[in-house]
């Protein structure tokens, strides 16, 4: 198929791009780069043989989008590009609420004056909030506890009613839970433009002697270690999913959310023991008071993506701290030394 990647050129982006390639689909980017480096770009074409357009352009802008579906004519679209830190969502809710959920809508108009009826959508584990029950599946009460959550479901909820229209149109909602890792070749990975927002790129950083210490935000929850519970998934499992979901939305019409997680739970101390087998070296840390917003656990039940599309995440956690380690090591300063 040809498929259009808004945001194709960030962290999870860039390596589906590796993966719709690998399947023979024929991929173009479509990204502003406010969060991106392009050199991304190349570093991908160097591993891979595949057809990969780009164009530069903001989501927000319809003529651009237009422009883009005229030439590149995509049979479907994959869309990455938003905002991501919860903590800035909450200081800049209107920059959130635009790109989010305005960009979503104004990428809608320019499907619909195209004719391109199939979508696939980078949601998160975010708009369940406070666990009722775990694992969540995705009957679960959607409650996000955070401006960038309510963001992402508005997204779902306009979705979902554009799906509805007459014809074949389909929007696949995929609720990535916690994405880490990177391209085995380390040629490509997370590269943060400041501190971290997110545990892993911490730790690398950690590891590389960029940051002194982690701060491990609350040791007294309702754990067996008392630190949080999260549910890790390797960014080349989770961009397999996106390919697995365009074939579905390809033979499927109507709106559909699908968990993206392993199924597992893993805390902050295992995950900090995890790097240290990675990376041969210890990671300091400090204990530091709960962060407001945080929960203890969570956990996805991600058997229904198995069901519909035959997708399960294959990475070990150790596969996930050695990728991070590779690309960290080699790329100490990320894109920036490329
Ligand atoms: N990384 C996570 O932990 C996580 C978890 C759940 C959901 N998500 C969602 O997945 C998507 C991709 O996340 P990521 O981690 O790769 O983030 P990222 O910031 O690395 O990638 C997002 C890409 O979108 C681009 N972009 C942002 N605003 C744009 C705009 N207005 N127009 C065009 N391009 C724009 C950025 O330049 C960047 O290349 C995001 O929508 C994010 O909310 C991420």
């Amino acid at each position: 198929m040809r498929v259009l990647v808004t945001g194709g050129a960030g962290y999870i982006g860039s390596h589906t791009l590796l993966e719709l390639m690998a399947q023979g689909h024929e991929v173009c980017v479509y990204d502003s780069y406010v969060n991106a480096n392009p050199k991304v770009l190349d570093r991908v074409r160097s591993l891979s043989n595949g057809k990969l357009g780009d164009v530069t352009g903001d989501v927000r802008d319809a003529a651009g989008l237009d422009a883009v579906f005229s030439d590149f004519e995509p049979e479907a679209v994959i869309h990455f590009a938003g905002l991501k830190a919860v903590g800035e969502s909450e200081e800049r809710p209107l920059a959130y609420y635009d790109v989010n959920v305005g960009g979503t809508l104004t990428l809608l108009h320019a499907m619909d004056r195209a004719g391109c009826r199939k979508i696939i959508f980078s949601s998160s584990a975010t708009v369940y909030g406070e666990p009722v029950y775990l694992p969540y599946d995705e009957a679960h009460p959607t409650a996000p506890l955070s401006v960038y959550g309510r963001t992402k479901l508005m997204a779902e909820q306009i979705l979902a009613d554009w799906s509805k229209q007459a014809g074949d149109r389909a929007a696949v909602l995929l609720r990535y839970f916690n994405p880490v890792g990177a391209h085995h070749s380390g040629e490509i990975g997370e590269d943060p433009s400041d501190i971290p927002n997110n545990l892993v790129p911490y730790i690398a950083q950690v590891a590389i002697g960029k940051r002194p210490a982690l701060q491990v935000f609350g040791t007294d929850y309702d754990t067996p270690d008392g630190t949080g519970l999260r549910d890790y998934i390797h960014v080349v499992d989770l961009a397999r999913a996106h390919v697995a979901a365009l074939g579905y939305a390809a033979g499927n019409a109507g709106c559909q959310p699908f968990n993206i997680g392993t199924g597992q739970s893993v805390s902050v101390r295992q995950m900090v023991a995890a790097f240290e087998r990675a990376c041969g070296a210890p990671i300091p840390t400090r204990t530091a008071p709960r962060r407001a917003g945080d929960i203890a656990a969570m956990q996805a039940d991600p058997s229904r993506a198995k069901a519909a599309f035959g997708w399960r995440a294959e990475h070990s956690l150790d596969e996930m701290m050695a990728s991070t380690w590779r690309w960290q090591s080699q790329n100490p300063d990320g894109y920036g030394n490329g």
